[in-house]
């Protein structure tokens, strides 16, 4: 149980990625200032999470079972909290899905929609009122830099992710009357299962309703490419978690944070032209006409951001 001056945090989807760093990060603060609790929908994979946390498990980290998707899930779970307490809520459960959008059947559609928009969303309603009464309180999301600018190929998942902006950016302005802050974390790519759950899927799949040229650019330059950015961009867990950790412990924690420095030009472009066609028209050109670039410059990025280059850096003394 928490102990006085401790804050409670609540993160969803702790089986594995974001999610399960952030608990250990919280769980393993020097200081103690944190009682996690971790959920997960399936208490079976909690093995990698109580790895990795060690020794603070029953002290500074607790389990408990939690579907996004579930009213009953969420209200058993938060019931089951002392006095429905918690500080900070960490949403953080999630799911991709990237394939032509002919491909995808409204079932598909709906399950995306129901974790990552619908799980939010009943995640936050559960814990509002509580805040409010005490007139404080952090709700943190993981969205996506795809929660700010769209994706060729990853339609149906960049829509669940404006929308829960849209949601929260709308919130925020409501919950601020109360103390309440609302911050949006945004990743580029990160090297979790989300990756490896995203190569299954497209290779377990035989796109029978995708027309030849259609499919031929989704298998032949858009998946290359995509693990091109995974390689050159991709960000660790870890790193996420210690940008979650930062923006809860400033003064004023920020409403957006975007976590990697090298995707702010791509959302500027968006807001540099009211009409939208610069970043439409970009992008389809970098993937479609200038493929060889892309990878030119992809490889240069690589280099510039590889460890021995780094290393060779004369320190400034
Ligand atoms: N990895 C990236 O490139 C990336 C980039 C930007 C944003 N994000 C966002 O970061 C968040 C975490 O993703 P990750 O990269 O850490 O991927 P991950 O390793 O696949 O973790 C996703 C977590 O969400 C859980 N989850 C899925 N559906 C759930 C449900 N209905 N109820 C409760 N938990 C559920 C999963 O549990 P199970 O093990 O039971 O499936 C897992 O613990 C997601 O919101 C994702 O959209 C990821």
């Amino acid at each position: 149980m928490a102990t006085p001056g401790q804050k409670v945090v609540l993160i969803t989807g702790c089986s594995s990625g974001i999610g399960l760093w952030i608990a250990v990060l919280l769980a393993k603060d020097e200081q103690q200032r944190y009682y996690v609790i971790a959920t997960m929908r399936n208490l079976q994979k909690k093995e990698r999470l109580l790895e990795a946390v060690g020794e603070a498990y029953g002290k500074t980290l607790s389990l408990l079972t939690l579907d996004v998707c579930s009213d009953q899930s969420v209200s058993e779970c938060i019931k089951s909290i002392k006095d429905r307490h918690i500080d900070i809520l960490i949403n953080n459960a999630g799911v991709g899905l990237v394939s032509p959008v002919e491909c995808v059947s409204m079932e598909e559609v709906r399950s995306v929609f129901e974790t990552n928009v619908f799980g939010v969303i009943r995640m936050i309603k559960a814990v509002v009122p509580d805040m409010k009464k005490r007139r404080a309180g952090h709700i943190i999301v993981i969205s996506s830099t795809m929660g700010l600018q769209g994706v060729v190929f990853n339609d149906v998942y960049a829509a669940s992710k404006f929308a829960v902006e849209g949601f929260c950016e709308s919130l925020a302005v409501q919950l601020l009357k109360f103390n309440i802050r609302v911050s949006m974390i945004e990743p580029g790519p990160v090297h979790t299962d989300f990756e490896v759950k995203m190569i299954e899927q497209v290779s377990q799949k035989d796109y029978p309703e995708c027309d030849a040229e259609t499919l031929h650019y989704f298998k032949n330059v858009y998946l290359p490419a995509s693990v091109d950015v995974f390689q050159t961009l991709g960000q660790t867990p870890q790193q996420i978690a210690m940008s979650t950790k930062q923006v809860m412990e400033t003064q004023r924690p920020r409403f957006r944070s975007l976590t990697n420095p090298l995707y702010t030009p791509l959302v500027a472009l968006k807001m540099a032209d009211e009409s939208g066609d610069l970043s439409v028209r970009s992008l389809h050109h970098l993937l479609f006409n200038l493929g060889g670039v892309m990878k030119f410059s992809m490889n240069m990025l690589k280099c510039l951001t590889c460890v021995c280059l780094r290393s060779r850096t004369v320190a400034p003394d």
